[in-house]
């Protein structure tokens, strides 16, 4: 239609008269990308020093005594919150997860640390049971099958014990049916009931998510078993909103889709149908591709960043999960 218009209208109506200099492209801008869109994923780990994460060059496993100057840098930037994801020792594994219901595990930990020493940035923690169990899947295991509202019941224990160590944000990333739900319910039994659920909603099984495994060390227990019980088949989307819709009514606060830029349609229409605070998490494998890419020289670096960002905006999201999350502040900051 508009198309039709303009193609009628030539010389008339001439689109790059609007583009013509930089003041004029700045006057009509349609999004922007700012440091208020932005949450910086973070990596923790037992061990002593921070180790590289290889596929994920620049991303470091933090030593919890590191963590704090971190999470002060993005505050400093004015980056609204943080989310923590723990690389969780071997040993302390086993087929029920049993270290997620640990008070003193790395999360927790971490958690305390920060809040005791930062204030004015908001920490999310995850809900799900894949960095501590034996075999790799967010749930528990019987006859090959990921039991649902047996894993629901711990999964309502982890985000208490979670949410008294001073998380502000409950993230369900599991994709169990009914976790907000049963969440919801919990944290308001156990008198939580601010605490805010911002759930993966629309989560996808993705091969996107193959640097994240290996940094938290999960993705050798996985091997080659997939997610793809319980995790979305990334050929669809109608069902994308039959899950966010769930959520919605189970008393989710925030949405996520994810991953993220090869799923920006999702984004579209879960933000144009809900009219929710609706995420995306720019993950693991993304931030990987770029920076070969980046590596490469066959892209220049902070353009990538800017340019994948605001595409989220645009695209509807009100934030963006990224590994990129501080490189973006100070980029957005220099102006
Ligand atoms: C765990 C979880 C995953 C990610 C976030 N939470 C991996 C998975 O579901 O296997 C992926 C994040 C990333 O790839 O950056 N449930």
């Amino acid at each position: 239609m508009t198309n039709n218009i303009s193609i009628a209208s030539y010389p008339n109506i001439r689109m790059r008269r609007n583009r013509k200099s930089d003041w004029s492209r700045r006057l009509v801008k349609e999004n922007q990308i700012s440091v208020n869109d932005l949450i910086l994923p973070i990596f923790v780990t037992d061990s002593e020093k921070k180790t590289a994460i290889t596929s994920m060059p620049g991303v470091n496993r933090i030593p919890i005594n590191e963590v704090v100057g971190i999470v002060h840098e993005a505050k400093e930037l004015g980056i609204p919150a943080i989310a923590l994801f723990p690389e969780t020792n071997n040993s302390l594994k086993d087929e029920n997860g049993s270290e997620a219901l640990n008070e003193e595990n790395i999360v927790c930990n971490a958690t305390r640390l920060i809040k005791d020493n930062i204030k004015g940035i908001g920490i999310i923690t995850d809900v799900a049971l894949d960095p501590y169990t034996s075999h790799g899947h967010d749930g528990i295991i019987k006859n090959n099958e990921i039991l649902n509202d047996e894993t629901l019941s711990i999964l309502c224990k982890q985000a208490i014990i979670q949410t008294k160590a001073g998380s502000d944000i409950i993230a369900p990333s599991d994709m169990m049916d009914g976790r907000v739900q049963a969440i919801r319910t919990e944290l308001d039994k156990n008198g939580y009931k601010n605490t805010q659920i911002m759930s993966y909603a629309a989560k996808y099984a993705s091969c996107f998510y193959g640097p994240f495994r290996n940094a938290i060390g999960s993705e050798k227990n996985l091997s080659s078993k997939s997610k793809k019980s319980y995790q979305m088949d990334f050929s669809n989307s109608d069902e994308a909103l039959r899950e966010v819709g769930l959520d919605i009514s189970e008393g989710a606060d925030m949405v996520m889709v994810k991953p993220g830029m090869p799923y920006l349609d999702i984004i579209y229409r879960i933000k144009t149908t809900f009219k929710m605070p609706t995420y995306a998490y720019q993950v693991s494998g993304e931030y990987a591709m770029i920076m070969s890419a980046v590596k490469n020289g066959y892209i220049d670096k902070d353009k990538a960043i800017i340019e994948s960002l605001t595409c989220f905006k645009r695209a509807g999201a009100n934030g963006i999960l990224s590994y990129f999350a501080i490189e973006a502040a100070k980029i957005i900051n220099k102006g």
